[in-house]
């Protein structure tokens, strides 16, 4: 499974980069809206920091506003992928841009029925929001569960991108499950690396080198 952050933020993205653990990046309007650029700049900054495939997703609410628009993402750079919303003028957009040769991300997938017309139409990436689902009570990871069954069963290639992640135990069941790709916020990749026992081994291993390194000199001296 590979991991990318839900983000549009350069400096958090240039640090997860920095780890060589970043593969790929996911954007939305909200996220955009908090940096405070041309949306076109902003995706050409993270087009240009990151290789992997970066999703931007387009805002009109007609087809025909939404074809536009993904081609003038996908003319920014070749890892843009285009994000288009689940809903009858989305998936229209989204079968256009396919035929277009413009990689697609559903986005707002909340049922294994939405999974399934984003497969039909030849996505790169689908996108269910756990972490929403979630949120009204329901089972985020039972959705994912039922996705990645669905398309093993019937052999679609489109990768499953789980997403709306909230902590590291959604990445982790994600992997179980076995989505292709976790999205997650910053906090909750900086979290995967933290375990107690690690910091603990940590202080234990530098105490017992300044040890050693003290008893070594009060030998020499
Ligand atoms: C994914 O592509 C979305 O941008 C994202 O995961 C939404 O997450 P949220 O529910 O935390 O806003």
């Amino acid at each position: 499974m590979k991991l990318f952050l839900d983000t549009a933020h350069l400096a958090d993205l240039e640090t997860a980069k920095g780890w060589g653990i970043l593969e790929g990046v996911t954007t939305n309007p909200s996220l955009a809206a908090k940096e405070g650029l041309e949306f076109a700049d902003l995706v050409k900054e993270i087009t240009g920091l990151v290789p992997g495939p970066v999703s931007a997703e387009v805002t009109d609410e007609t087809a025909d506003g939404m074809v536009a628009q993904g081609k003038d993402l996908a003319a920014i750079a070749e890892n843009v992928v285009v994000k288009v919303p689940m809903t009858r003028e989305g998936v229209t957009a989204g079968s256009r841009l396919v035929e277009a040769g413009i990689p697609i991300n559903v986005t707002l997938v909340f049922s294994p029925a939405q999974a399934i017309l984003a497969a039909r139409i030849g996505a790169t990436f689908v996108s269910p929001f756990l972490g929403r689902v979630d949120d009204i009570g329901n089972d985020g990871l039972g959705l994912l569960r039922q996705i990645v069954e669905i398309y093993a069963v019937q052999g679609y290639e489109t990768e499953v991108l789980s997403a709306s992640l909230r902590h590291p135990q959604h990445v982790v069941e994600s992997a179980r499950i076995g989505a292709d790709i976790a999205t997650m916020p910053f906090a909750v990749m900086d979290k995967l690396f933290n375990h107690p026992l690690t910091d603990i081994g940590m202080e234990r291993f530098a105490a017992d080198w300044e040890a050693y390194q003290q008893a070594l000199a009060d030998k020499r001296s």
